[in-house]
């Protein structure tokens, strides 16, 4: 590797004592690979499957640490092998489609600035008040196969509900709302893969974000779109192409983390009836503070992010007692981190309600999930809508069948068959 560095290589441990990373059995279940990689080489230079070269940190302590570390930058173009790895975010197509200047790619004082306006219109109160359209959206898809008896709850529920969700918020047209959903399939499907068809859909979906963006600069509604052109700082606004990239990252970043909370979610939950259990009755009670609890705990125990996005060391620097050379890519694993025993009591244990649980499901520090009280909104209301209308909801196949969708930044299920009593639609 033309990367590799001197402190890498000493780094690096007899090679066969080395679990898998990233073939099959770790795309199902990566946890006894992290619980290795915590005890043996806490930050570790690892190879990728696109062959750049990264520090693996593993362990709660140096994870969180090395997430609020400012000699860590978002920013790209100080990636020593840059020209491999430029815009290496994780998104796919972003490169092609200019959409760089989006927060997970910047530090401050830009970061600062685009976060500060982005949260004058994007705030708990306009989440809060969208609650409703929530509930009438996941009543909407489950409607649509509580009768059958069947489902895939990816398909027909996860997927679709926060894509729609996303759109409204933003103030997407329904008439154009399709369309979204079949661009965000693309780059769901995708991800990861073939990137000829992502790049497409990447590009439609900006082309579109631009006209809209200009369309409602002439016609303000209370849509966040019309929030974000309104948002100003001092004087400062966010122009055309920031807003476009702003909207498109909150598209992005919401998306399939949130698929994959609620399939993830509904997983834990088939898989551990006891707590599934707890949970129904609590929520027959109209006692919502285990929903609170759980849901938390779902993203500590197998939650949608498995890694951060990536950082870049600006200068030589130490994680965890590892030297890092500057220009050396740095990569959180969350997904490690939250189940570190040094942390956690029972790690490995889904407890519901689980107080002392300060997990790093939405990262920390400056790049704090944005839309964690929309993600938390989303996944209470889609995890007690199916637990009360579907009280039977059980898995459909045998859990060996099921396959993982093996990103490296995402975890989720590709596909998640249930069966229930069939049941009448709302309202008839
Ligand atoms: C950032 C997780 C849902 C918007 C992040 C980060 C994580 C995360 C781990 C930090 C990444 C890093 O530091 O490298 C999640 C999870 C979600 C979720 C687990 C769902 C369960 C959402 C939703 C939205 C959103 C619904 C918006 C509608 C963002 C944005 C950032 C971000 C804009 C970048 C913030 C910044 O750089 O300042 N998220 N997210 N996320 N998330 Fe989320």
């Amino acid at each position: 590797d033309p990367h590799a560095s001197p402190s890498a290589a000493a780094a690096a441990p007899a090679a066969a004592a080395v679990p898998e990373l990233f073939g099959w059995e770790f795309a199902t279940d990566p946890y006894p690979a992290y619980a290795w990689l915590r005890e043996h080489a806490p930050v570790r230079w690892t190879e990728l499957p696109s062959g750049v070269g990264a520090w693996l940190v593993t362990r709660y302590a140096d994870a969180r640490e090395t997430l609020a570390d400012a000699r860590l930058s978002k920013n790209p173009a100080h990636h020593a092998g840059e020209s491999r790895a430029k815009g290496r975010t994780g998104i796919p197509g972003e490169r092609g489609a200019d959409l760089m200047t989006h927060l997970l790619n910047i530090d401050p004082p830009d970061h600062t600035r685009l976060r500060r306006l982005v949260s004058t219109a994007f705030t708990p109160r306009r989440v809060a008040a969208f609650a409703p359209r929530v509930q009438e959206l996941t009543d909407r898809f489950v409607d649509g196969f509580a009768a059958a008896g069947e489902a895939d709850l990816i398909h027909d529920f996860a997927f679709p509900l926060p894509i729609y969700a996303i759109c409204d918020l933003l103030g997407v047209p329904a008439e154009d709302q399709d369309d979204f959903r079949d661009w965000a399939g693309m780059m769901i499907r995708h991800g990861g893969g073939p990137r000829g068809g992502v790049a497409r859909s990447v590009k439609r979906m900006r082309a579109y974000l631009v006209e809209l963006i200009h369309r409602k600069r002439g016609d303000l509604g209370d849509d966040l779109i019309s929030g974000l052109i309104r948002a100003s700082d001092h004087g400062e606004h966010l122009t055309e192409n920031e807003a476009a990239a702003m909207a498109f990252i909150l598209l992005f970043a919401g998306f399939e983390t949130t698929v994959n909370l609620i399939g993830n979610g509904v997983h834990t939950l088939l898989r551990h009836p006891a707590q599934r259990a707890a949970l129904q009755d609590a929520l027959a009670r109209g006692d919502t503070a285990l929903l609170e609890t759980g849901v938390e705990e779902l993203l500590r125990y197998d939650g949608p992010v498995e890694l951060a996005t990536w950082r870049y060391a600006t200068e030589e620097t130490v994680v965890g007692g590892q030297r890092i050379g500057a220009g050396d890519p740095v990569l959180v694993v969350l997904a490690a981190a939250d189940r570190d025993p040094a942390r956690f009591d029972a790690p490995d244990t889904v407890d519901l309600a689980r107080r002392d649980n300060p997990h790093l499901g939405y990262g920390h520090g400056i790049h704090y999930c944005l839309g964690a009280p929309l993600a938390r909104l989303e996944a209470r209301i889609a995890l007690a809508t199916l637990l009360t209308r579907l009280p039977d909801l059980r898995m459909a196949v045998d859990p060996e069948e099921l396959r993982w969708r093996g990103g490296l930044i995402m975890r989720g299920l590709r596909t998640l068959p249930v069966a229930f009593t069939p049941r009448a639609p709302q309202g008839e």
